[in-house]
Parts: structure tokens; sequence; C-alpha cells
């Protein structure tokens, strides 16, 4: 995976195996699937056919009560609690939160500096956005120690779930437990403040949630529901936006012809604003181009390569029919094994995607054109990512703010990256940068 073999490792197998093959991942009987009906069957398969499934390291640091580990109603209930706050029609309400964070992140680490590295100041960029719009939690000695806490907790996600002193998982559980402790701490300091209303529900998600009620006035989400989602948020959301951005600065300063188009489309805006007034919702509307080549940055490098599902029983459907008719006797009458999907093949797929290497935004002009299943960085289904708008909302501001501010050259101009497991760009992406009223 490091070394971004896995991509090359899946291709050969589909044209040995074809689009639906049987291995054997981390010890378990695994069915590889691509291709829109596999997509479908994975993403749409009714809950009691199908469930999600997280490596164990994910279920031990993030809890067993985040979205991810839950099913049925239980996931639908906090999915639903989670959406009130991050629907479009919510978000408008922190437009200028989010303007305000990328100012203040700019002129703290971009302005009066020639080189930068994008990726971790991008990584710094949207967990600061994730800290003061979710928690509440403003820049300061707080705000420093919950992001040291969770750098660490993050570092050993991914690892072999075998709890020895001194290895990264250790260390994670250790983070995990510390941020858990504060995060308890601040919804019992939000929860006075609600009671003595200091502070209102649309604050932020920590308010928001704690002030759900259902028809009989009881609280639809409970306490540990609130922590182990909110720490989900806090890892779902924050590398895989820092990634997009980082390779649209990087597509950016090797497609000139792009570039100019983005500008254009940025300027445009931007002469219509003010010094020091914030972006709007009506300035977003307007960053139609921007968006469609960071929608093709994203077929071609999706942040998030695929996932796991688990069957739970047998099901008739022609897709899952189909899936079986490839394992052995045995495994058809276990009936349980793990589902792996891929994002990246079926976004390379030339039947979909014709000439799927060229960078082509046009193909997102008419986004009704392209079939159910098979445009993927976001997942599908009742499982879609519920961050999309956050995310589109971020990358969009911050590409307004940089190409208004700034031009850069790349250090390394290679078209590669490694994955860990997410897409990382040759020494996190080094620029040269010039402040625009410089020139
Ligand atoms: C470019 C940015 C992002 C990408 C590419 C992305 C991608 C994904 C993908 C592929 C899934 C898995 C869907 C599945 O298993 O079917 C997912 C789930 C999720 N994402 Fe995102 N995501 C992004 C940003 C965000 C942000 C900003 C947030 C929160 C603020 C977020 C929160 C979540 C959550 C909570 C889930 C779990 C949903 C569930 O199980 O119901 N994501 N995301």
């Amino acid at each position: 995976m490091k070394a971004n073999t896995a991509e090359k490792w899946i291709e050969q197998r589909i044209r040995k195996y074809g689009p639906i093959s049987k291995l054997s991942l981390f010890g378990k009987p695994t069915v590889f699937v691509y291709g829109p009906a596999a997509n479908k069957f994975v993403f749409n398969g009714d809950s009691s056919t199908i469930a999600n499934q997280q490596p164990k390291s994910i279920r031990m640091i993030l809890g067993d009560r985040c979205l991810v580990e839950l099913s049925g109603q239980d996931h639908k209930r906090v999915r639903d609690a989670l959406v009130s706050f991050l629907k479009p029609e919510s978000l408008k309400k922190y437009l200028e939160t989010i303007d305000g964070e990328i100012r203040e992140h700019l002129k703290l680490h971009w302005h009066g500096k020639e080189h930068v590295t994008v990726l971790p100041l991008m990584k710094t960029l949207t967990f600061n956005i994730i800290c003061s719009l979710l928690f509440g939690l403003r820049r300061g000695a707080e705000r420093d120690q919950f992001v040291s806490n969770f750098e660490t907790m993050l570092a050993g996600m991914w690892s072999v779930p075998v709890n020895l002193p001194f290895t990264r998982y250790n260390g994670s559980l250790k983070a995990s437990a510390i941020v858990q402790n504060m995060l308890k701490d601040l919804i019992q300091e939000k929860k006075k403040k609600l009671e003595y209303k200091t502070a209102s529900p649309h604050q932020d998600l920590i308010t928001c949630l704690l002030s759900i009620r259902d028809e009989n006035g009881q609280e639809v989400i409970t306490e540990k529901e609130i922590v182990h989602n909110v720490m989900l948020v806090m890892v779902a959301g924050h590398d895989t936006s820092s990634v997009l951005i980082t390779f649209l600065i990087r597509l950016l300063a090797k497609d000139p012809a792009v570039y100019a188009a983005v500008l254009q489309e940025q300027e445009e805006i931007a002469k219509g604003k003010s010094m020091g007034e914030f972006l709007t919702w009506e300035d977003l509307t307007k960053m139609k181009y921007t968006w469609r080549v960071a929608m093709e940055t994203l077929r071609m490098i999706p942040p998030v390569f695929g996932g796991f599902r688990k069957t739970l029983k047998a099901s008739n459907s022609n897709s899952f029919l189909s899936i079986i008719a490839w394992l052995s006797l045995a495994d058809v009458l276990l009936i349980h094994f793990q589902i792996f999907w891929d994002t990246n093949m079926t976004h390379m797929d030339d039947s979909i995607f014709p000439e799927p290497s060229k960078f082509d935004h046009s193909r997102f002009e008419n986004q009704s054109s392209i079939p159910p299943y098979c445009y993927l960085p976001f997942g599908a289904g009742y499982r879609i990512c519920p961050g999309y708008e956050f995310a589109r909302i971020e990358t969009l501001l911050v590409i307004h703010r940089l190409v208004t501010q700034f031009t850069w050259k790349l250090q390394c101009s290679d078209n590669a990256f490694s994955r860990d497991p997410i897409p990382v760009p040759t020494k996190g992406l080094p620029i040269q940068i010039v402040p625009k009223n410089l020139q």
C-alpha cells in the first residue's frame, strides 16, 4: 500500500480473474468486487444482509457506537442527527467561521514565507476548521493539546491491533482515552451552557447533538454516541479534504489552462467584494468550474481507496447470487464473508469514463450522464459520505483564497504519490510561493 503498488495489484487481479474474485485478507475469506452491478449490491444492500466492516483497530480507537460500527435503525438515528448539522442549510450559517479560519491560517503559515509544504499545512487547516466548527474550540492551549493527542491517536489507526507497550497501536489507544476524556469534559461544559442559555443549539456540532429531542422530549443520541461520533467526524473529515485540496494545488501548478480558467472564475467573484469581506453562499454557487475540476481530481485520485463490508445472511438478489457463484460450497454454507469494494478500478474503467487516464473536467458538465454507482469518491447509498457538502465548501473557499492571494511553483514536479492509506504526493508537495501584491 505504502509504495502505491495496491492499484497495480488490483488491476492485475481483475485482468486475471474478472470483476469478482476470492482472496484472503487479514486472515479472512474476502470477495473483491468492482463495477456498477457489484457496487449497487454493496452500497444499497439490505442492512439485514450486508453490514459495514471496519478493521478491529478502528473500533477500539474510535469506539463501538460510532456511525461506521452501527447498522439498521441505530445507524439511521445517529446518521440523521449528524446530517442535521452537516446538511447545506445548516452549514450556510458557518461560512464566515470557515473563511475566517482559512484567512487566519494563510496569515500565520503562508504570508511572509517563500517555501511551504502543502499536505501538512492543509492537515493543520482542515483540523482547525473542524475544531472550531464541530467543537467550538477556538485557537489556544486547549486546541493545541487536542491536536497533539489527536495526531498520536491517528498514527495507530491502521496498525495491527496487538496491544503491546511502545507500539503505535498502544500509543493510539492511550491517546484515544485522553481525547475521549477531553470530549466528555467539553460535553459537560456545553450542557451547562445550554441549560443556562449561554450557548445556542446551533453553536457547534456538540451543542446541536445535545439539543436534538424526539417527540417525547427525550434525548435522541446518548453522550457515549456523541463522544464516539465526534471522534469519527474528526478522523473522517480531516485527512480526506486535506488530500483533495493538496492534489488540486498540484494540478493547478501543472496545468496552465485549468489554472487560468479557475483563476478567472475566482477573480470574477473577488472583484465584487470589498477588502476583508467574507465569501457567501451565493459566491460558492458561482464556483461551478472549480468544483468540476475538484470532481475530476477526486475521480483520478480518490482519497478513500475503497472499503469493507460483511455479509450477515444470504439474499436472493441477482448480484448476491453472482457473488456467491464465485465461492466454494463451504463458504456458501457459512455465508459470512468479507467484501472489499474498490473505487479506483471503477473510476478507471474506460467503458464508464473514456480515456480514463486523461484529466478531463468536462466529464462533469452534465452529471446526470454518469451512470449510478460509477462515480464513488464519497461512496453511495445509505452510507454515502455525510460530509460531502462540508468538503465542497472548505475546498472551494481554500482554493479561492489561494489563487487570489498567491502564485506557486512545484519543487517536486513528478506525478507520483504513495498511499498511507490516503494518497500522499512526493515529499508532501513542497512548493515555492509568491504573494500576489509583490508581483
Ligand atoms: C474530500 C473529502 C471526503 C471524501 C473523499 C470522503 C469519502 C468518504 C467515503 C468513501 C465514505 C465511505 C462510504 C461507505 O462506506 O459507503 C465516507 C464516509 C463518511 N464520511 Fe466522508 N469523505 C470526505 C469528507 C468528509 C467530511 C468533511 C466529513 C465530516 C465533516 C466526513 C464524514 C464522514 C462520515 C461520518 C462517514 C461515515 C458514514 C456512514 O457510515 O454512514 N467525510 N466518506
